[in-house]
């Protein structure tokens, strides 16, 4: 993508965002009517698919080839990233969003030819936007982040994942994982994956590992974590799927090798 066509559909994306944003701090203390999905802990509320349907409609307006992929229904049935795709979480985080009323955000990814060139991730309660444009740099607000620097050692990471994966799973083997957690500075878990991946950026997290996301959770982070040197791939070290379901590992390069090859390979469990 050029660099003009970048800069003008961000400027679009950016408005939007942050007009959505205040739609949701305008209704955080209004009733809500909240619904379960695809278990009791998938939570939705009619505030995400207000948010989604606000992007649809203007993505839509403005940019009618570009196509949308998302998570509450308005989006396109999205076989491939040919052409412009937007990638969109509305909240991403919805069960802090219900029952914290923050650690949420609002996800945005766009894609051309399956390359992400644009994110943003915005926590409207705390009113940070992340964004980064590929070959750009990577912001929060009007802050430029610095790249990560140089060395870092897995005994100094920080590192995001959820907790659950501690617990005994069909993934990877929960005894390598609970090595994985004495072996790391320390460990976190915020609840939302979009802000996992903007804390990469920010460099107050080194990594995030995650056994099973669907792209519109990774779609915006990733791209602005890219931008400061984060390295992704899925858990296996190959690229993520991004038209499916996929695991994900998001970290400085530093730490990637020896986070694949000591830990998730070794733990790997064969169905
Ligand atoms: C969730 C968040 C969470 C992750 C879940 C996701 P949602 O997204 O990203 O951090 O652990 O797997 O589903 O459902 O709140 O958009
Ligand atoms: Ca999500
Ligand atoms: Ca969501």
């Amino acid at each position: 993508m050029d660099k003009k066509t970048q800069t003008e559909i961000f400027s679009y994306a950016k408005e939007w965002i942050l007009e959505a944003g205040e739609l949701i701090r305008r209704k955080i203390n209004d009733p809500l009517i909240i619904e379960t999905k695809s278990s009791p802990k998938d939570l939705v509320t009619e505030i995400d698919k207000e948010v989604e349907y606000f992007l649809a409609s203007k993505i839509r307006e403005t940019f009618p080839k570009h196509y949308l992929f998302s998570e509450e229904g308005y989006g396109d049935d999205i076989k491939s990233l040919d052409g412009i795709v937007w990638i969109i979480d509305p909240i991403d985080g919805t069960m802090n969003f219900v029952e914290q009323k923050r650690n949420f955000a609002i996800s945005i990814g766009i894609f051309h030819q399956g390359i992400g060139e644009i994110g943003l991730v915005y926590d409207c309660m705390a009113e940070n936007l992340y964004t980064g444009l590929k070959g750009q740099g990577a912001y929060k607000n009007d802050h430029q982040l610095p790249h990560l620097e140089e060395s870092l050692k897995l005994d100094e990471a920080i590192l995001g994942f959820n907790h659950y994966w501690l617990c005994e799973n069909d993934v990877i083997d929960e005894r390598v994982m609970q090595q994985l957690v004495k072996k790391v500075l320390g460990s976190r878990t915020y609840g939302s994956a979009a802000l996992k991946l903007a804390f990469i950026a920010e460099g107050i997290v080194d990594g995030y590992l995650t056994m099973n996301l669907a792209p519109w959770d990774i779609a915006g982070g990733m791209v602005i974590a890219n931008e400061v040197g984060a390295v992704s791939t899925n858990l296996d070290g190959g690229p993520i799927n991004m038209l499916t379901r996929d695991s994900t590992l998001t970290c400085h390069p530093a730490i990637q090798n020896e986070i694949i090859n000591n830990y998730l390979k070794k733990g790997k469990k064969t169905k």
